[in-house]
């Protein structure tokens, strides 16, 4: 039984005028689209006949996932399955999907994570992707925030901050913009990371001024003339550059640099009309994961829009087509979850379907969610621009609010002079 606060399934059979149609002009992405479509409509199909005599077809399979996630966690110090170079992304990934499913791991599994973690950690500052390896950005996002989820004395304790900024001063680039390493490209990618990490941290204002000089507006120039980001000027809009590019500006109270109406419509147009999941640029086909990029740019644009401290009336995407999306398309019986159907699970699909589903659900109010089917369904809500629980960040902020390793005056200093000495 459904109470009158839930939302219900669309009808399939009405959504099937919005399949595309190719007007008799074939070309190769009309038929993947078509190809993809097809594959949408059978797991549709198949739950429109099957959910009344199987109620669990409209549930998330909690259990199966969270028995995914505890055996990826366990194999992991010895998973070269797990991409290699990107171990800290394969710990974020199960951290965060697990606690969106209010999972917990024991306090010795957590405390072996944060070991792991702290091998990571170059001698120089950051992250790498795994046990000697040179630091990255990517990796070092992705093991702050793993940190601040555990969020104990000692997984706060295995952050060096004083090494961390000089590792993000060594990939500032004199514009504003960040290297992902030494050496390495820039992209939006860089600046988003940098920044997260830096607010996390709770840096002092002096240091992130000299940090961040710049990054705004570097930023605001990867917006294209279609309103979302590519991952640097003159580049592609794409949707987890766009994430990038308004969650980092958002962070540094800088959103207004942008064209916040055209971001919004770029975002809107995202959402796929037939499937309800999203694609993440034009004319491409709709990903789990972008559940979570697109999505969760839209709430932060709209939030921009309507002044931070207004609760937003109305999310505008249709957080009841995407939830559909990932419960009947993406979950895989036996645990995790994917892009479309047909694709095998991974960590990372894993992870942004989730969070893709809580920003649907949490970003209208705070006190009434939005979920779709059972209700057992919620999930627990993440902070958009962090993608970690509200309550990390908030633990996090206050709790390096109160360190006492703040001698970063002379990392900056040094770095002050490295960069005029490549300027000059
Ligand atoms: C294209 O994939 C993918 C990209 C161009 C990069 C995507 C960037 C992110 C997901 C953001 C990463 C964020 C952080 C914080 C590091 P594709 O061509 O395989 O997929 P498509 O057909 O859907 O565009
Ligand atoms: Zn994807």
């Amino acid at each position: 039984m459904y109470s009158e606060d839930e939302l219900l399934f669309r009808n399939f059979q009405q959504l099937k005028s919005y399949k595309l149609d190719d007007e008799k002009s074939s070309t190769t992405t009309s038929r993947e689209q078509q190809k993809t479509e097809t594959s949408v409509e059978k797991c549709f199909d198949r739950f429109e006949e099957l959910q009344s005599s199987h109620p669990r077809l409209t549930q998330f399979f909690r259990l199966e996932h969270q028995y995914y996630l505890d055996a990826m966690l366990r194999r992991l110090p010895s998973n070269y399955e797990c991409l290699d170079s990107s171990r800290p992304w394969c710990v974020y990934w199960i951290l965060q999907a697990a606690q969106l499913l209010s999972f917990n791991f024991e306090d010795e599994t957590l405390d072996r994570v944060v070991q792991f973690l702290s091998k990571c950690q170059a001698p120089t500052g950051g992250f790498g992707g795994g046990p000697g390896q040179f630091a990255h950005l990517a990796p070092t996002y992705a093991a702050v925030n793993s940190l601040c989820i555990i969020g104990t004395k000692n997984a706060y304790r295995a952050i060096n901050r004083p090494t961390l900024v000089q590792f993000l001063f060594s990939v500032r680039q004199p514009d504003g913009s960040f290297r992902l390493h030494v050496d390495g490209e820039t992209d939006v990618r860089g600046a988003y990371c940098a920044i997260s990490c830096a607010k996390l941290l709770n840096l002092p204002g002096l240091v992130m001024k000299e940090l961040f000089t710049g990054t705004g507006d570097w930023i605001a120039k990867c917006q294209t003339y279609e309103g979302g980001f590519g991952g640097a000027p003159e580049l592609e809009a794409h949707g987890g550059y766009t994430f990038c590019g308004i969650a980092g500006l958002a962070l540094l109270n800088e959103a207004h640099k942008c064209n916040l109406k055209a971001l919004l419509h770029w975002t809107l147009l995202r959402q796929m009309s037939y499937e309800g999941g999203f694609q993440g640029r034009t004319n491409k086909l709709v990903d789990g994961c972008y559940s979570f990029w697109v999505g969760a740019s839209i709430p932060i644009t709209q939030a921009t829009l309507s002044g931070v401290d207004k609760e937003m009336e109305h999310t505008l995407f249709d957080v009841e087509a995407l939830q559909e999306y990932i419960l009947i398309c993406c979950q895989k019986q036996n645990g995790g979850l994917i892009d479309k159907p047909g694709k095998p699970q991974d960590l990372y699909h894993t992870c942004y379907t989730l969070s893709g589903v809580s920003i649907a659900q949490h970003s209208e109010s705070a006190s009434c969610p939005q979920v779709l089917g059972d209700t057992i369904n919620e999930l627990l809500p993440t902070h958009p621009l962090f993608n970690i629980p509200p309550k990390s960040v908030a633990a996090a902020i206050s709790h390096f609010n109160n360190s006492n390793d703040t001698d970063f005056a002379s990392t900056s200093d040094s770095t002050r002079r490295g960069e005029s000495e490549q300027d000059s």
